[in-house]
C-alpha cells in the first residue's frame, strides 16, 4: 500500500478534549466518502483507468483499496489522494468476509463485477452496530435482471449467462445502497431498465453521473424513478466527489452547540436542506455565500429542536446523533425519532454518563437540555455516534476522554486538525 495511506493505528489511541472553547474560524469540507467508495466498486465496470479526485484519506477509503488489490485491480495513489483505479488487472472475483465485514460498502463490488464478467463471489456483510441491514432488496433486484443467485457459507454466489436484461424493479422501500448497487449492475445490461421507489440521496446522484462520465446512460438521479439505457461497454473518465454533507452538518452542528461561528469553504447547501432548516430552528443565523456555508450562533445557547429522520430529502439518520448532542445542552426539550435504523441511539447511554437528561420510548428520544454536560470517560460505538461525543466533549466542563476512536477515523478525516482550527482544545492520546 503506498505510504501516504498509512494511517495510525487508532485502536490504541483515544481522544481527549477539554470542553469549553466557543468554535469560530473556518475549515475546508472533506469529499463525500459514501460517494467515493462507491465510484471505487464502479471503477470495476470499465477496463480503461478512471480518476477519482476530492478523495478524503479516511479507513474506508484505504479498506475499499484493499479490497479492489486483492481483486487484482491496479490503484495508484497521488499526494493530493487523486486515485487512478485500473481494473484491467482484475485477477480474482472473490471478495473475502474479512474485507467486507469492515465496511459493508465492500458489498458493492458484486454487481459491478457480475455486470461486466458475468460472476461474482461476494461475501454478505452481515449486521453492524447500528442494525441488521439486510441486503434483500439488492439480491431480489439483481435476480431482476437475471442473475442466477447461491448462498453458499455467508458468501453470495452469482453469475449470468452472457448478460443481464433490462428489467423493471420497483423496490419495497427507500434504500440507498439498493440504488446504487442495482443503478451500478443494470449500466451494461441489454436493453432498457426502469427502478422505481428509489432513494434520492445526493451520493447516488454523484455516482450516476460518475457512470455517465464513465458512457453509461443513466438518467433520472435524485428522483425516484431511475431510468438506464444499458450500453455496451464503459469507459475511462476523471471525476471529482461531491463535499461530504455529513462532515460539513457535523462542523455546522458542533459549532452551534458552542455558540460559535464557522464558515465551512466547499460546502454544497444544496444537499443540506434539511438540516440547515433545523439549525435555524436551533437559533443559528445561516448565510449562503459564493465559498460554502457559515453559521453564526452570536454566543447563544441553542434551542432544542424536534426532528425525525427519514430518506433523502428529510432530515438524514447519519445527521442524528450530532443533533441529540447538540438537544443535550439545549434550551427545552426536543424529541428524536429515528426511523431508518433499529439500534442507532447507542451514543444515548454514553451522554447519559455525562450527565445528559434523555429518555427513550422505542425509537425516540426525548432530550430536555442541560446547562452544562460533565466530563466523563466514554466509548464511541459507531462512525456518527463517535462524532456526537466529541461534540458533548466540547461543550462538556473538564476534560472528556473518547475511546474506540478507530470508529470515527471511517468517516472524519483530520478530525482533531480541524477541530484545533476553530479553537477546540482536542488531541489523540496514547489508549
Ligand atoms: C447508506 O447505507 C449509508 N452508507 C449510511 O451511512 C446511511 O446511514 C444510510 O445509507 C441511510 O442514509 C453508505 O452510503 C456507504 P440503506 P445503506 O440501504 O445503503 C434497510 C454512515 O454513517 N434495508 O438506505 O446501507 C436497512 O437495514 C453510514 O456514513 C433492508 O432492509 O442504507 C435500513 O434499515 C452508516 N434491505 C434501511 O433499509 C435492503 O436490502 C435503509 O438502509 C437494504 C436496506
Amino acid at each position: 500500500m503506498p505510504s501516504i495511506l498509512l494511517l495510525s493505528d487508532p485502536v490504541l489511541e483515544k481522544l481527549r478534549i477539554s470542553g469549553g472553547a466557543t468554535l469560530h474560524g473556518e475549515l475546508n469540507a472533506s469529499g463525500a466518502k459514501n460517494s467515493a467508495v462507491l465510484m471505487f466498486a464502479a471503477s470495476l465496470l470499465s477496463k480503461e483507468p478512471v480518476t477519482i479526485s476530492n478523495v478524503p484519506h479516511l479507513r474506508d477509503i484505504t479498506n475499499m483499496i484493499e479490497l479492489l488489490g486483492s481483486l487484482g485491480v491496479e490503484v495508484v495513489v497521488d499526494d493530493s489522494m487523486n486515485i487512478e483505479i485500473h481494473a484491467n488487472t482484475i485477477s480474482s472475483f472473490v471478495a473475502e468476509y474479512d474485507i467486507v465485514k469492515t465496511m459493508r460498502a465492500s458489498f458493492l463490488v458484486l454487481g459491478p463485477m457480475l455486470a461486466h464478467y458475468g460472476k461474482a463471489i461476494v461475501s454478505l456483510p452481515g449486521g453492524c452496530a447500528i442494525g441488521t441491514r439486510p441486503v434483500d432488496q439488492h439480491l431480489k433486484g439483481l435476480r431482476a435482471l437475471g442473475t442466477k443467485i447461491e448462498m453458499k457459507d455467508g458468501y453470495v454466489h452469482a453469475s449470468v449467462e452472457n448478460k443481464l436484461k433490462g428489467t423493471h424493479f420497483i423496490f419495497d422501500f427507500s434504500t440507498v445502497g439498493g440504488t446504487e448497487h442495482l443503478m451500478m449492475a443494470a449500466v451494461l445490461a441489454e436493453g432498457q431498465t426502469v427502478h422505481e421507489n428509489c432513494a434520492m440521496e445526493p451520493e447516488i446522484t454523484d455516482l450516476a453521473e460518475f457512470l455517465n462520465k464513465m458512457g453509461a446512460k443513466v438518467r433520472g438521479q435524485g428522483t425516484n424513478t431511475i431510468i438506464i439505457d444499458g450500453v455496451e461497454e464503459m469507459h475511462g473518465c476523471h471525476h471529482r466527489v461531491i463535499a461530504d454533507r455529513v462532515e460539513v452538518a457535523t462542523y455546522l452542528i458542533a459549532a452551534a452547540a458552542t455558540g460559535g461561528k464557522v464558515k465551512v469553504k466547499g460546502a454544497q447547501p444544496e444537499h443540506l436542506g434539511a438540516v440547515l432548516a433545523k439549525l435555524q430552528e436551533a437559533g443559528a443565523e445561516i448565510n449562503i455565500c459564493d465559498e460554502g456555508i457559515e453559521l453564526d450562533m452570536k454566543n447563544k445557547r441553542p434551542k432544542a429542536v424536534d426532528l425525525v429522520t427519514a430518506p433523502y430529502p428529510g432530515f438524514p439518520t447519519d445527521m442524528q446523533a450530532q443533533m441529540m448532542a447538540l438537544n443535550a445542552v439545549a434550551e427545552g426539550t426536543g424529541t428524536i425519532q429515528e426511523n431508518i435504523f433499529e439500534n442507532r441511539f447507542m451514543h444515548v447511554s454514553e451522554l447519559l454518563r455525562m450527565g445528559a437528561n434523555i429518555k427513550l420510548d422505542g425509537n425516540t428520544a426525548i432530550v430536555t437540555g442541560v446547562e452544562k454536560l460533565k466530563a466523563a470517560p466514554i466509548m464511541a460505538t459507531d462512525l456518527r455516534a463517535s462524532i456526537s461525543l466529541v461534540i458533548a466533549g466540547l461543550v462538556a466542563e473538564g476534560d472528556t476522554l473518547v475511546d474506540r476512536i478507530y470508529h470515527m477515523d471511517r468517516g472524519y478525516e483530520q478530525v482533531e486538525e480541524k477541530l484545533r482550527m476553530l479553537g477546540a482544545d482536542i488531541e489523540r492520546v496514547p489508549g
